[in-house]
């Protein structure tokens, strides 16, 4: 056990190089300048024993990062949301319905957001956004499923979250969540790959220090989906997922898998209390 936390602990050091370190910006973040976001808590919840405070990963973006979500004119990931108003109201499948023909406006879905993943008590298991957007269309439009990373599908979680904004986190860890969250709490600690660094290693350790030139968030989702500078384009939870677990040069799951749901719970239950911010702006 002491050598592996002796090899995580190396495989830090090099990555973080001279472990260059800064406070998370002090600022605060008014979409509009009329919804107002909670971006930083002064206590995380007592079920998670690593962090005191909880910071949206907003905070740890450059000031031009940072000022392209104060305002939806200069944030792109708005271009999706109104892609997805037309989807919206566009009927697809063999049933001749679009969301709207059931739900009426996208706001009818306020709300939702804040509380995903949560227990299907119909299907009897772990649902995310992504799930109960692909069995409205499977089951009751007679539409085709979505791929987790369509674009057509991302656009619409973020059209779904932009609904929500401002709302704090506040996803179920208890009754039928509670297994989902004790496998994605595991997961949170296992150390993956050569490297052999744990999400905690990165995002609970070590946030505030910088990889790179990139300055370490704490992880949180409650952003997503998030527009990221780096490929132009709007990003699922679970790709954020795949792209950090490869980045210790590891195998990774699959969207959609087991793992990552229950990593989603636990991951989404760490940002309880922090505003839905999605669609966000990242690097
Ligand atoms: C034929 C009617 C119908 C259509 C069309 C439809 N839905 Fe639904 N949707 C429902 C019903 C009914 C529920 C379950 C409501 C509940 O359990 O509270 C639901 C649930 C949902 C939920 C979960 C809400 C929650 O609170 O858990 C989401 C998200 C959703 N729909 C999105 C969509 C989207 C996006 C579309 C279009 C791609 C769509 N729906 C099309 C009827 C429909
Ligand atoms: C080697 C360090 C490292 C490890 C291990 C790691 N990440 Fe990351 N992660 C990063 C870096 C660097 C970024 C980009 C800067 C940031 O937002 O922290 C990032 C970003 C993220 C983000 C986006 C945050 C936002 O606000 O946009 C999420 C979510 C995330 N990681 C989750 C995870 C999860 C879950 C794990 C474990 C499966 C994990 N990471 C493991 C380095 C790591």
């Amino acid at each position: 056990m002491k050598i592996r936390t002796l090899a995580g602990s190396v495989a830090l050091v090099a990555l973080t190089g001279m472990a260059t370190w800064a406070d998370p910006a002090e600022d605060k973040l008014v979409i509009n300048g009329e919804i107002e976001m909670i971006t930083h808590t002064e206590k995380a919840p007592d079920y998670i024993e690593g962090l005191s405070e909880q910071y949206s990963g907003w905070h740890f973006r450059d000031a031009d990062t940072r000022d392209m979500e104060r305002d939806d004119f200069d944030n792109p990931g708005m271009l999706a949301v109104d892609a997805a108003k037309e989807v919206w109201n566009t009927a697809d499948g063999t049933e001749g319905k679009s969301c709207a023909s059931c739900h009426g406006e996208p706001e009818s879905l306020r709300g939702v957001r804040a509380v995903m993943p949560k227990f299907n008590e119909a299907k009897g298991e772990m649902y995310t956004l992504e799930m109960y957007i692909n069995d409205c269309r499977t089951e009751r439009m007679g539409a085709e499923a979505w791929g987790w990373n369509d674009a057509d599908m991302v656009n619409m979680t973020a059209l779904i979250s932009y609904v929500s904004r401002g709302i704090p986190m506040n996803v179920a860890i208890d009754g039928p969540a509670a297994p989902y969250w004790e496998k994605g709490k595991e997961m949170y600690y296992t150390r993956y790959g050569q490297l052999e660094l744990s999400c905690a290693n990165c995002h609970e350790d070590n946030y505030g220090n910088y990889i790179r030139a990139d300055h370490l968030s704490q992880g949180q989702i409650n952003g997503f989906p998030t527009y990221r500078l780096k490929n132009a384009r709007l990003n699922s939870i679970h790709s954020r997922f795949k792209g950090c677990i490869r980045d210790t040069r590891a195998e990774t799951f699959k969207e959609g898998s087991p793992e990552f749901i229950a990593l989603e719970v636990y991951v989404a239950s760490r940002g309880n209390g922090l505003s839905v911010e999605g669609p966000s702006v990242r690097n």
